[in-house]
């Protein structure tokens, strides 16, 4: 039993340091957040604030050096290995800052793959992955290699990729960063009009103030704090 406003995920006091040639860098220092089920935020903030450490953190990819992150009441510090990956699987999706798609495989392998490695039956992942697909304007392009895709179709499919099992959370790493506006503006939409539909929460960052201004709030990165934007 969850109340209605109960954040699905929360990030307390998250400190991220890395050793780089026998010095510290200390790049996230005590960042705070809480993310309601279904709402969408942007977090803004200059290359190299600390955005793609901060969504990794939060998505279980990287552990923080202090603090906690716990996704429905439940910490993901508790998770490890293959429970870990398999939590990832069932209640997450990922769009990265470089897609990270597979390039030997098709744009249809790539979409079912969460629903595979989720053991979901393989011809309702390939019914799924197919209608998303379509719905990404990709229909015509199921069968091509991701290595052959352009850039903006290659972020068509990690969006429907990340998509495809309507996880409760999607964590999205300037999904539009490495194309030209138009492009960036279709996938933008795709993914705002997708995940609204879904219903889960999703968090982007992103350099974009335009697409940011489209999610219901944003957080700017600064310093290794995140402040609210006005
Ligand atoms: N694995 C790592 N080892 C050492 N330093 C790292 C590591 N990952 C990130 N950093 C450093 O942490 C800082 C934040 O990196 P991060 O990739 O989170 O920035 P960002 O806000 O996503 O930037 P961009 O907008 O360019 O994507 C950078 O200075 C980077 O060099
Ligand atoms: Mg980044």
């Amino acid at each position: 039993m969850s109340p209605a406003n109960a954040p699905i995920l929360q990030a307390k006091e998250i400190r991220r340091s890395f050793f780089v040639g026998g010095s510290e860098i200390e790049v996230l220092r005590g960042v705070d957040l809480k993310i309601k089920e279904g709402q969408s935020l942007a977090i803004l903030g200059q290359s190299g604030a600390g955005k793609s450490t901060l969504l990794n953190i939060l998505g279980g990819l990287d552990k923080p050096t202090n603090g906690t992150v716990s996704f429905q009441g439940q910490d993901l510090t508790d998770y490890s290995g293959e429970n870990l990956a398999l939590f990832r699987n069932k209640n997450l999706g990922f769009v990265f800052q470089f897609h990270h798609l597979l390039p030997e495989f098709s744009a249809l392998e790539n979409v079912m793959m969460p629903g595979l490695i989720g053991e979901i039956p393989r011809h309702e992942m390939m019914e799924r992955s197919a209608e998303l697909l379509d719905e990404v304007g990709l229909g015509g392009r199921m069968t091509h290699m991701v290595g052959k895709l352009s850039g903006g179709e290659r972020q068509r499919v990690a969006v429907a990729r990340a998509l495809v099992l309507s996880p409760d959370l999607v964590l999205a790493d300037e999904p539009t960063g490495n194309l030209d506006s138009e492009t960036g503006a279709q996938v933008a939409d795709l993914l705002l009009d997708l995940n609204l539909r879904m219903g889960g929460a999703l968090v982007v960052a992103t350099h974009n103030r335009g697409f940011a201004d489209r999610l219901e709030s944003s957080f700017t990165l600064a310093d290794g704090r995140i402040v609210e934007n006005i």
